[in-house]
């Protein structure tokens, strides 16, 4: 089937076009190379020997997205990642945010709405939750008062998506709220490509272990934790990937409950910042120079899911583990460094 990924170029869009194509589906890239690069259609094609089609432009242009669903009428389902993600940058620039996040999904579905039929994979963020009363996290936790414009547009636009699918009976929908996505194909071909400093902790461990920075900060070792440190979930890229392939499969095989529903995408196991760095260490033999510093503004005490929707209703489940997914960012690194 043909597929569009809005965002196909970036860190997790990538690495779910690998996974589309290793399905046997026809994909389509969306993106306008603002926080990705046109490189990642060559680690794509070293993968699975396929280079997707590519259409560059900003999906902020409305005349553009409806000129391009006119010219591709056979699309099957659309998976959107594209949108702008730095929860610090949108609180200095709500507007970008809300501009870029929740335009672009507007006139998606007004094309999709248009068709007789048509599925829809939306990137969501357990930043939604916020600081969950309860843990491990499920979809029926309440939706929190966003703590930043970004996570704003996260709850916005899936209750776009929602009150959409409720009027229209030929789009079926999934949100999938992902934890924290961290690590590399192993093909070490793409992987992340933060573009100046990392915000976060992942590709910061391996900038900091490859020398590009100096000193890891730890914000915060005084949280109510086994070890002070902050808690999260932190899921291979692959398989938050080959999630994104099982949902659109449910959607497009008619499987779906109803015509939208929610899942979250961890691996249902909290990891604190101490772990992830012993883990690193340990997965790398390597040894990381960090501090303690003061806690960050707007980080939560601990956030990981319950999988339980997700391995019962979508037959799927993380298989990677921690020590993994920091030995693939860290061979990730090396390579991109090599270069
Ligand atoms: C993880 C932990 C930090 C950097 C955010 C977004 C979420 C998603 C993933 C987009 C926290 C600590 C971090 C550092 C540190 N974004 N940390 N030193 O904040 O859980 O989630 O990114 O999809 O929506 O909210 O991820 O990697 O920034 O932080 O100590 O230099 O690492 O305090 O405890 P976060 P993160």
């Amino acid at each position: 089937m043909k597929i569009i990924v809005t965002g196909g170029l970036g860190f997790i869009g990538s690495h779910t076009v690998v996974e589309l194509q290793n399905n046997g589906h026809e994909v389509v890239i969306i993106d306008n190379c603002s926080n990705s690069s046109k490189e990642v259609l060559k680690g794509i094609t070293n993968i699975t020997g396929i280079t997707p089609i590519f259409e560059e432009f900003d999906l902020r242009e409305k005349s553009k997205v409806n000129d391009f669903f006119n010219r591709h009428q056979d699309i099957a389902g659309v998976i959107h990642f594209a949108a702008s993600k730095a929860v610090g940058e949108s609180v200095k620039e709500p507007l970008l945010y809300y501009e870029n996040n929740i335009a672009t999904l507007i006139y998606i579905l007004q094309e999709l709405q248009k068709k007789d039929k048509a599925s829809f994979i939306f990137s969501s963020s357990c930043t939604v939750y916020g600081q969950a009363d309860e843990l491990p996290i499920t979809e029926n936790a309440p939706v929190k008062p966003a703590e930043s414009p970004y996570g704003n547009t996260k709850q916005i636009g899936e209750e776009i998506i929602r009150d959409t699918c409720k009027i229209t009976s030929h789009l079926k929908a999934i949100s999938l709220r992902y934890f924290n996505p961290i690590g590399a194909h192993p093909s070490a071909e793409i992987g992340e490509l933060p573009i100046g400093v990392p915000q976060n902790l992942v590709p910061f461990i391996t900038q900091t272990a490859i020398g590009l920075r100096d000193q890891l900060s730890v914000f915060g070792d005084t949280y109510p934790t086994p070890d002070g440190t902050a808690i999260r979930d932190y899921i291979h890229v692959v398989d938050l990937a080959k999630a994104h392939v099982v949902a659109l499969e449910r959607l497009l095989q008619d499987k779906n409950k109803d015509n939208y529903e929610v899942f979250n995408v961890g691996t249902g196991v909290g990891s604190s910042v101490l772990e992830v760095i012993t883990s690193f260490e340990k997965a790398t033999n390597t040894s990381l120079n960090y501090k303690i510093v003061d806690k960050r503004e707007g980080d939560v005490i601990a956030a990981y899911a319950d999988t339980h929707k997700a391995n019962h209703d979508l037959g799927w489940k993380a298989n990677s583990s921690l020590d993994e997914a920091m030995a693939s960012a860290w061979t990730w690194e090396q390579k991109v460094r090599s270069k």
